[in-house]
């Protein structure tokens, strides 16, 4: 019969929620979304170069809130000066395994979007990078992975930055709604390369 494992360190797998917040990076401070976040996030998160490369385009601010309210809980925002500039994404799911194995050791899917008025200044670096620590240190998930079009230039750069590892080139397997069938990129970190980037 399968059991529960435990996180990677031992301790009982803790939730966002169970962590101390907010977490401070050198500018940015982070916490869990609220639904009404949505209304701030609007003034930038409906500019086409936000939306270029993400899932969803909204075209009116009702939609985005509506879209928002539903989504909140699997997202964290960071603020700089007072102000949100960033909306992250840190979705946690179950790791695949066989019936008999263990279950319970987690993942997460990363991701991010910043106002383009702070871009270009290391925020997006320094913003993923606390999201792995999110996610090992913090949550002490297995694996964490990310996802971006291959032209997304800007997103590969982050996931390299942070050590993440190239797993995939997918060919033409995600529809871009105007630039038609683009390949994607995928890639992925193992806590204990985290760990181990960490104490090198
Ligand atoms: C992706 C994004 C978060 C990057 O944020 P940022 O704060 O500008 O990133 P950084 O300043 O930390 O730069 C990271 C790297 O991307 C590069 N970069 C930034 N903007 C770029 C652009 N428009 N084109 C090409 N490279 C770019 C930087 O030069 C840097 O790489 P380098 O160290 O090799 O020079 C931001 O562009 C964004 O929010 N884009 C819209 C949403 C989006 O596409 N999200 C990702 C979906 S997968």
């Amino acid at each position: 019969m399968a059991t529960v494992a435990a996180c990677e360190d031992g301790r009982v797998p803790p939730e966002l929620t169970d962590l101390t917040w907010p977490r401070r990076t050198p500018r940015l401070s982070v916490r869990p979304a609220r639904a009404e976040d949505a209304v701030e996030l609007w003034s930038w998160y409906r500019l086409p170069e936000v939306t270029q490369w993400l899932s969803e385009h909204f075209p009116d601010e009702a939609r985005f809130v509506d879209f928002y309210a539903g989504r909140f809980a699997h997202y964290l925002v960071a603020e700089l000066d007072g102000r949100l500039v960033a909306n992250a994404k840190l979705e946690i799911t179950d790791c695949w395994t066989q019936a008999e194995a263990p279950v319970g050791a987690r993942q997460a899917e990363i991701g991010w979007a910043l106002d383009p008025a702070v871009q270009g200044r290391g925020l997006g670096t320094e913003l993923a990078r606390e999201l792995l620590a999110i996610s090992f240190d913090g949550l002490g998930l297995h694996r964490v992975t990310a996802i971006c079009f291959a032209e997304n230039t800007a997103s590969m750069r982050i996931m390299e930055k942070i050590g993440m590892r190239l797993e995939a080139r997918f060919v033409a397997d995600s529809l871009h709604r105007s630039e038609g069938w683009l390949d994607s990129l995928s890639y992925g970190l193992l806590a204990s390369e985290w760990r181990a980037g960490r104490t090198a």
